[in-house]
């Protein structure tokens, strides 16, 4: 695992900034969420296919979770909330956030306290010293968020900790397939994004296997994550040129197989 030229107060401060926040909501997902889209027309895809299809995303990891109303499940880097508070109205489960940004926890709790009956709640955690029993969750779920990790290595190890035997750690995350990227790819997407060449999907599986988890699934999403950028480049054109031009620039790295997008379900044996 390369080492990240960034620190946590980093990404701290880029997520606590609210204007940025708002400026996503405007084009990216009208609640703040902020991962990718599973399509079902990849080919035809248009730019208001872009919000379903990171609905239908939720849908999908729920399916291959077995979350039930059993289940107790902790959302690592939740963000503003919104997945954690669907598990709870889709299955009725009880479900911990934690996120390293304050304004994200408080945007979380305002939406939960309109659902008093749901067994949710939010916590300013880092994913990587989570204050958490060993074996006090049968789930843990992340989306569009590990890469952000500068020690990812501890933020896995700390998921296996806290799971039960044979709890389920299901997430999606981006993967760097080549060696080594280009001076462009790193200017334009990993340093835009506070994050340094990270796991290939094959590296991921292996690092999962040795920190104790048995892969049951793993998928590379990179064709849904290179339209995924295609849609949010159309979708931020008119308001914010840079920001669009960014993502271009994006999937044109995806393109050249310089930035992936793994999905991997696993079991902690
Ligand atoms: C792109 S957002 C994704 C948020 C959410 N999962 C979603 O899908 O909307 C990445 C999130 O990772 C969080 N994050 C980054 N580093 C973290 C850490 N060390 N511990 C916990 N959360 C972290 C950020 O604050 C941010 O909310």
């Amino acid at each position: 695992m390369k080492e990240s030229a960034f620190t946590e107060a980093d990404t701290e401060a880029l997520f606590d900034d609210r204007e940025r926040d708002q400026r996503f909501r405007s084009f990216w997902h009208p609640d703040g969420s902020l991962h990718w889209g599973y399509f079902e027309n990849l080919a035809d895809a248009r730019p208001e296919d872009f919000a379903p299809a990171c609905d239908r995303w939720d849908k999908y990891m729920l399916e291959q979770s077995g979350i039930t109303a059993e289940s107790r499940v902790l959302e690592i880097a939740c963000g503003n909330g919104n997945a954690a508070i669907w598990l709870a109205q889709q299955t009725g489960c009880e479900v911990v956030g934690i996120d390293i940004s304050s304004s994200y926890i408080d945007n979380a709790r305002s939406k939960a306290s309109n659902f008093p009956s749901l067994r949710v709640t939010f916590q300013k955690e880092s994913a990587t010293n989570l204050p958490f029993e060993n074996g006090s969750f049968t789930h843990a779920w992340s989306q569009g968020a590990l890469y952000h990790i500068h020690e990812l290595n501890t933020a896995l190890a700390e998921a296996h900790r806290v799971l039960g035997s044979g709890g389920i750690f299901l997430f999606d995350d981006l993967t760097t397939p080549v060696e080594e990227v280009s001076e462009t790819s790193r200017k334009y997407v990993y340093d835009r994004l506070l994050f340094s060449p990270t796991f290939s999907l094959k590296e991921y599986a292996e690092t999962l296997t040795q920190l104790g988890f048995r892969v049951l699934q793993q998928k590379d999403m990179s064709k849904h994550l290179e339209k995924s950028y295609e849609l949010v480049h159309e979708l931020a054109r008119e308001e914010y040129a840079d920001m669009s031009a960014a993502f271009k620039k994006t999937q044109e790295v995806i393109a050249s197989n310089e930035l992936g997008w793994c999905f991997f379900l696993c079991e902690k044996v």
